[in-house]
C-alpha cells in the first residue's frame, strides 16, 4: 500500500521527533545539509529553532512545514526567502528521515507545498538548489515539474568544501498579476 503523506505547519511539539531524526541521520545528512552546532540535534535546540521558524512565518518570510506519514513526523519542507510583489517567489528546502526514503514521500510533499504556495501564499514561482550529486532530490523536483536552469559554481559550503549546485525553477499559478 502507498504510504499516506501530508504536510502541515510545524509546531513546537514536533521538536522531539525532528531532533531524533536529525541526530540519527547526522552523518548521512552531512553531504546534503549545512553543518550545525551540537544543540541543533537536541530537543531544546529544535524547540528554539521551531519558535524562530514560526516567528518568521508570522512575519510572512517563511512557510515552515513538517511531512507527516501515517501520523508520524518524518521530515521537513520549508518555503523560505519569500519575496512578495513583482517577484512573488519562494525557495524550497527539505529532508526526509533516512528510515522513510524512496517511498515517494518527498515527491508528494513537494506537490502539496506547491499547492500551499499558490493557494495560501499567492506565489508565482518556486525555486530550489541541489548538489549535482543529489539525484534523489533532483528526481523529487522533476516529479513536480521543476526544470534546471543553471549551475552556480561553489555556491554552498557543505561537507568541508564549497560545492557547485544546480538551480531549479517551477512556474506556478495562472499568470495573474501579483496580489
Ligand atoms: C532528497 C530526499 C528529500 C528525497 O526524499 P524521498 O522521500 O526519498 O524522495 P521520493 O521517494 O519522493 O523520490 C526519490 C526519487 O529519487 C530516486 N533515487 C533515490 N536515490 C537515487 C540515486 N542514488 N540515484 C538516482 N535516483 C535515486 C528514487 O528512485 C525516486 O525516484 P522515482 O520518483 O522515480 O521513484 C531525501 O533523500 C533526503 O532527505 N535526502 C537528504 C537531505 C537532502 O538531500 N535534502 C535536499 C537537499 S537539496
Amino acid at each position: 500500500m502507498t504510504p499516506r503523506t501530508s504536510v502541515r505547519l510545524i509546531d513546537v511539539a514536533d521538536a522531539p521527533a525532528i531532533a531524533g531524526h536529525l541526530a540519527r541521520d547526522v552523518k548521512e545528512l552531512a553531504r546534503w545539509e549545512p553543518a550545525q552546532p551540537a544543540a541543533y540535534y537536541t530537543t531544546p535546540g529544535q524547540v528554539a529553532r521551531v519558535e524562530q521558524l514560526l516567528d518568521d512565518h508570522r512575519r510572512g518570510a517563511r512557510w515552515p512545514g513538517v511531512i507527516v506519514a501515517d501520523g508520524e513526523v518524518i521530515g521537513q519542507v520549508t518555503v523560505s526567502s519569500i519575496l512578495r510583489g513583482p517577484f512573488g517567489k519562494g525557495f524550497l528546502g527539505y529532508w526526509v528521515a533516512a528510515t522513510h526514503r524512496n517511498q515517494g514521500h518527498m515527491s508528494r510533499a513537494v506537490g502539496l507545498v506547491l499547492g500551499v504556495m499558490v493557494e495560501e501564499l499567492g506565489l508565482r514561482r518556486a525555486e530550489a538548489h541541489t548538489r549535482l550529486e543529489n539525484l534523489a532530490s533532483q528526481k523529487a523536483l522533476r516529479n513536480n515539474g521543476f526544470r534546471p536552469w543553471g549551475i552556480a559554481r561553489e555556491h554552498i559550503f557543505l561537507d568541508g568544501a564549497w560545492r557547485d549546485e544546480i538551480f531549479w525553477e517551477r512556474i506556478l499559478g495562472d499568470g495573474a498579476p501579483p496580489r
